[in-house]
C-alpha cells in the first residue's frame, strides 16, 4: 500500500528505506543542493541521494545540519566513485564522504558502477556495515552477470540495486532477479532526465487524473514496487514529484505504460561504461 511520502521499504537486513527520496545528480554545490534539500525535507522527504562524483556531498551537509530534522529521521546515501574503488581505496572514501557531508554514519553506501576491482571494494562496504558505520549496503547498475560474480565472494547480499529504470527502459529480467535475492530495486532517471513530457502517453494518463507526466512515471516505478529518486533543484517540481499518493494508476495503466519500454538508455551501459 503506497499511502504518503513517508512510506518505507524494509531491506534485507531490516533496515527501513524511503521508497521516495531526492535525487542530487548535477544539483551544484553550495546554494542549489543546500536549498533543494532544505525544500525536500520541509516537504517531508526524508531520503537523499547523492555520490562522491557528484561534487555536491558538503551542501547535502549543510542543509541536513541547518533542517529542523534530526538526523536519524534522514536517510543519507552516497556512493564511492570509480576511482575510489579497491579495497583501501574504499574505506578512505568513505571517509572523506563522511567529513564532507559532516555526520557519523550514512544510512546507505553505494557502488557507483561495477568494476573488476569491486568485489574487494565490497569487502570495505562488508566492513563498514559489520563496525556499523553504514546501516545498509549496495551497488549501483549491476546487470544480472555483475551480480552474479559479486556473489561469487560476497558475504553479504548488496540491500539494494540502483540502476536506471523508467518506461523507456524497464529490464524486467533484472527487476525479477533483484526481487528473488532480496535486493530491493532503486530506480534512477525515474523522469527519463527531464523528458517525461515527449510520452504522449504519460501526458494522456496524467490528464485523466489531473496529474503531470512526470507524476504518473513515479507512480507507475513505485506501483512496480521500485524505489526512486527523482531529481530536482526546482521547489515547484520538487514538491509536484513528491504528490503522488492521492491517486492510482488502473492495471490497464500499468500495462499501457509497461508496452513503452524501447530499451532505450538515457545514461551509460554497465559494460560500457569509461574505466575510471
Ligand atoms: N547510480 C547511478 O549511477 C546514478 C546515475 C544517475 C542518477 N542517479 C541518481 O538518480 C537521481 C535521478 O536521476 P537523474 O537526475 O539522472 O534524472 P531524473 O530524476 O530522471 O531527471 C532529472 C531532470 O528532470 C527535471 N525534472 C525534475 N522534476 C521534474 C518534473 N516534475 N517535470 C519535468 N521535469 C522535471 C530536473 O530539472 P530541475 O532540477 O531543473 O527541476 C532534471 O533536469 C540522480 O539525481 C542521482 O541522485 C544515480
Amino acid at each position: 500500500m503506497l499511502t504518503g511520502i513517508g512510506d518505507t521499504v524494509t531491506l534485507a537486513n531490516g533496515v527501513e528505506m524511503p521508497r521516495l527520496g531526492l535525487g542530487t545528480y548535477k544539483s551544484a554545490e553550495g546554494g542549489d543542493v543546500e536549498r533543494a534539500v532544505a525544500t525536500a525535507l520541509e516537504l517531508g522527504y526524508r531520503g537523499i541521494d547523492t555520490a562522491s562524483l557528484y561534487g555536491n556531498e558538503e551542501g547535502v551537509g549543510a542543509a541536513l545540519a541547518a533542517a529542523p530534522v534530526p538526523r536519524e529521521e534522514v536517510f543519507l546515501a552516497s556512493k564511492v566513485w570509480n576511482d575510489e574503488q579497491g579495497y583501501d581505496a574504499t574505506l578512505a572514501a568513505f571517509e572523506r564522504s563522511l567529513e564532507r557531508l559532516g555526520t557519523e554514519y550514512l544510512d546507505l553506501y553505494l557502488v557507483h558502477w561495477p568494476r573488476p576491482e569491486t568485489p574487494d571494494t565490497w569487502r570495505a562496504l562488508e566492513r563498514l556495515l559489520a563496525e556499523g558505520r553504514v546501516r545498509a549496503i549496495g551497488v549501483c547498475n549491476h546487470l544480472i552477470h555483475h551480480l552474479d560474480r559479486l556473489l561469487e565472494s560476497a558475504e553479504v547480499v548488496p540491500m539494494v540495486n540502483q540502476y536506471e529504470f523508467h518506461p523507456w527502459l524497464q529490464q524486467s529480467g533484472l527487476l525479477g532477479h533483484c526481487e528473488g535475492l532480496d535486493i530491493v530495486a532503486q530506480a534512477w532517471a525515474p523522469l527519463m532526465k527531464g523528458r517525461v513530457d515527449e510520452e504522449a502517453k504519460l501526458v494522456a494518463i496524467g490528464k485523466r487524473h489531473g496529474k503531470s507526466a512526470a507524476q504518473v512515471a513515479i507512480r507507475w516505478i513505485l506501483q512496480h514496487g521500485v524505489t526512486t529518486i527523482p531529481k530536482s533543484v526546482t521547489p515547484a517540481r520538487i514538491a509536484e514529484n513528491a504528490d503522488v499518493f492521492d491517486f492510482s494508476l488502473s492495471v490497464e495503466e500499468m500495462r499501457a505504460i509497461d508496452g513503452l519500454d524501447r530499451g532505450e538508455r538515457l545514461g551509460p551501459h554497465p559494460d560500457r561504461f569509461p574505466a575510471r
